[in-house]
């Protein structure tokens, strides 16, 4: 089998996916005529090529912008749906999706009506596709952090169809150690923790993520490098980077993948995940990721299964589900003799 073929069939778990992230045009222009929310583009076309960004906050603003199409429940249903089909045909077997309250609860969409949604539409393709999930709620980290434990006390009722708490947006200036309360109040509450960290921000935000946050992951993590002490202490606990490739180079957090320091992450011993972070907005999914890496990097089907192992002992699964995905991914890199 050629390693293209490979990094699409092998059983994947995807850990950093943005719900909201994954509105592809053709489904924004939809959900508009649908709600009758004007949209500032006059087609799919358009869309696509305002998607050129300078920074994490330059595509901030536009991925804000294409959620007002979202309204009703059943949004929330056809968009979870919608990447779930997507993500199936990549071999995503388990996905741990982040979605983002505050952005819609703002907007007058109340909690239950995204959370409902997308919940729904999660059960449905456990069944329809045999992808596994957790959802994740994430904190608007630009907000208060009084915004934020407004939102975990709306998740109170939803808590059972939640796995963990998660913090995005506008990384730079807004550290982990603002939302430590928040975070201790959901660990409370049964939650676990993960936070988006070292993306634009300096390695000492990584740190407050571990030792004020109690995350489980980092999210992007990318900047550890920065900080030999830091590297030495994520490789030794083997915390979990969950990192986004096109991502980084889409919001040029690394001029081009060349220059990426995937191969230096994986080097130092760190547990690196791939993953897709805002598809549409960011030029890929999950197996396009993984193929940019592969191209670049020369990667083999003995690197594309580490990662894939990666990625599922990185999951919030249970052991003998991590087992059963493990077993499935070994005998597949067999296969290829
Ligand atoms: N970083 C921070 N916040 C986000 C992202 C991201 O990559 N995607 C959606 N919200
Ligand atoms: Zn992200």
């Amino acid at each position: 089998m050629s390693v293209e073929s490979f990094v699409r069939d092998v059983p994947k778990a995807e850990l950093h996916l943005h719900i909201e992230g994954t509105l592809e045009p053709e489904l924004m222009f939809e959900l508009s005529g649908r709600n009758e929310v004007s949209l500032p583009y006059p087609d799919v076309d358009a869309v696509r090529r305002a998607y050129v960004f300078d920074n994490l906050q330059s595509f901030l603003d536009i991925y804000y912008a294409g959620c007002a199409v979202l309204v009703t429940e059943q949004d929330f249903y056809d968009l979870t749906s919608a990447y779930l089909r997507l993500a199936a045909g990549q071999g995503v077997r388990h996905a741990e999706i982040f979605f983002d309250p505050q952005t819609h609860t703002e907007r007058g969409v109340s909690f239950e009506t995204v959370v409902t949604g997308i919940h729904r539409a999660l059960e449905d393709g456990r069944a329809s596709v045999g992808i596994s999930s957790r959802l994740i709620m994430c904190f608007l980290r630009h907000l208060s952090a009084e915004a934020a434990m407004e939102t975990l006390e709306q998740a109170g009722p939803f808590v059972s169809w939640i796995s963990a708490v998660g913090l995005d947006s506008s990384e730079s200036g807004n550290p982990p150690s603002k939302f430590e309360a928040v975070y201790r109040q959901a660990r409370e509450m049964g939650l676990l923790a993960v936070a988006h960290a070292g993306e634009e921000g300096p390695p000492s935000y990584i740190w407050e993520a571990l030792d004020l946050l109690g995350v489980r992951r980092i999210d992007h993590g990318v900047r550890c490098l920065e900080d030999d002490r830091l590297v030495a202490r994520l490789a030794s606990e083997q915390v979990p980077l969950t990192v986004c490739p096109l991502s980084n180079v889409k919001l040029r957090v690394f001029p081009s993948l060349r220059e990426h320091n995937l191969p230096l992450l994986l080097d130092r011993g760190l547990l690196v995940t791939i993953n897709s972070d805002d598809p549409p907005y960011f030029g890929g999914y999950v197996e396009e990721n993984f193929r940019g890496v592969v191209e670049t990097f020369g990667l083999g089907v003995g690197d594309v299964a580490q990662l894939a192992r990666n990625s599922f002992v990185a999951s919030f699964l249970d052991d003998s589900a991590k087992a059963r995905h493990l077993a499935t991914i070994d005998a597949a890199l067999a296969a290829e003799g």
